[in-house]
């Protein structure tokens, strides 16, 4: 296939010395994709400028030469319906060497989205530019417009978009009106339409609207010279946000294990439980899907995290050697401590330890016996 170098027509004295290039070119069968006056020798950058101009039944794209200056065999053009639901298929690729195109067969307000390539044989691609267009049947400038069809309402958190397609007939649209109307509760007073205008249809989002309020949509096909046009209506309820979680910080504090809160043992500090990647054990940070509440102990140390996915298990390498330290005599908590730095998932060794009513200590819980003895102890003042 020959390669061509596109350009722009070049004022006449530019041209010449184009011109004999070219010629000595076409001689040799092939014009060559080098750097030059014409063009670059690069893949090529998208087509700039492109604009889509709606017909009846089809679209007339056109388009400039890359921004990048590179040389382009030939511009293809792909079309595909903008909704996928559309019921006729779109027309297959087709390509130009000219810098415009008209894509027929189209159906009249359907939307289309038009890919124009410029392409390179030599590099087998090149940039692509898009641009949205429906085509539409010649209007009659005395009639009045048709109401708008296929209205759609899509509510979104205190937003609704709507869509919308051009009658396929009928008098000319210069713009669409739409009136936004808080449907009342009976009793209420009520308030306003408030108006919008739109130059495109297609799809449009109205913002600012009440979460929960029914709101009718009205959507006008409006001609200026008749100062009317017809419309076409819909109802749609905006989403309110959904609810936040939310983290209670509970900071120097957690909920001691038995022995622990009877005095049978020192309990692990808040820094002892951080140094150990406890933060989001389940006695440390409660997680409580119904009131969408997490209460979070050792706060100050573990921060608080309103994402009930996160786990706060971060651990300090120098915290957690003195933490092995303190809490070596219990080999319940030795064991916690090798999986918590073995990398096992912190939060079931310390719902292992959790499971145990020594859980918390820091040394061995003394036993009735030892509280006997140790009481003695303290009490003989040794
Ligand atoms: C349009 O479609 C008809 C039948 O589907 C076909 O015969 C005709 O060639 C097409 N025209 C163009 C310009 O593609
Ligand atoms: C409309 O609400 C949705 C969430 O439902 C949001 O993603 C979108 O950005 C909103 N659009 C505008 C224009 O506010
Ligand atoms: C760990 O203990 C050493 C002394 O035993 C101390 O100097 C160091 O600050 C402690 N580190 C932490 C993070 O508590």
């Amino acid at each position: 296939m020959a390669r061509h170098c596109r350009q722009r027509a070049a004022p006449l004295k530019l041209a010449l010395p184009l011109l004999l290039l070219l010629l000595a070119a076409a001689a040799a069968q092939e014009v060559k994709l080098v750097s030059g006056p014409g063009c670059a020798d690069l893949p090529p950058s998208p087509p700039t400028e492109l604009k889509a101009t709606p017909g009846d039944g089809s679209v007339t794209l056109t388009f400039g030469r890359p921004s990048n200056g590179a040389c382009v065999s030939e511009y293809q053009v792909t079309v595909l319906p903008v909704d996928a639901a559309a019921t006729r298929s779109a027309p297959p690729r087709q390509s130009t060497q000219q810098f415009s195109l008209t894509i027929a067969n189209l159906t009249n307000g359907q939307q289309y989205k038009f890919f124009v390539k410029a392409y390179a044989a030599r590099y087998r691609g090149g940039g692509e530019a898009q641009v949205v267009a429906a085509p539409a049947a010649a209007c009659d400038p005395a009639a009045l417009p048709l109401a708008p069809t296929a209205l759609r309402a899509t509510p979104g958190v205190a937003n609704v978009t709507l869509c919308w397609a051009p009658a396929a007939s009928g008098g000319c649209v210069d713009e669409w009106r739409v009136a936004i109307q808080a449907v009342q509760q009976s009793g209420q007073r009520s308030s306003p339409a408030e108006y919008r205008r739109y130059n495109k249809g297609g799809c449009v989002t109205i913002a600012s609207l009440a979460p929960g309020q029914l709101y009718t949509f009205s959507v006008q096909a409006y001609s200026a010279a008749l100062k009317s046009g017809a419309y076409a209506s819909v109802q749609a309820t905006p989403l309110a946000p959904p609810k936040q979680w939310r983290c209670v910080p509970v900071p120097g504090l957690y909920p001691l294990c038995e022995a622990a809160a009877a005095g049978r043992c020192a309990p692990l500090t808040c820094q002892q439980q951080f140094a150990k990647g406890q933060c989001g054990a389940p006695f440390m940070r409660i997680v409580d899907p119904a009131s969408l509440t997490i209460v979070q102990h050792c706060a100050d140390l573990c921060g608080c995290s309103a994402d009930p996915a996160a786990t706060a298990t971060r651990a300090m390498p120098d915290a957690a050697a003195n933490a092995t330290a303190a809490a070596s005599a219990t080999p319940v908590a030795r064991r916690a401590l090798r999986a918590a730095s073995a990398g096992a998932s912190s939060q079931a060794s310390a719902a292992a330890v959790w499971a145990s009513p020594s859980g918390c200590c820091a040394t061995a819980p003394r036993s009735f016996a030892d509280d006997t003895e140790g009481d003695d102890v303290a009490d003989t003042g040794l």
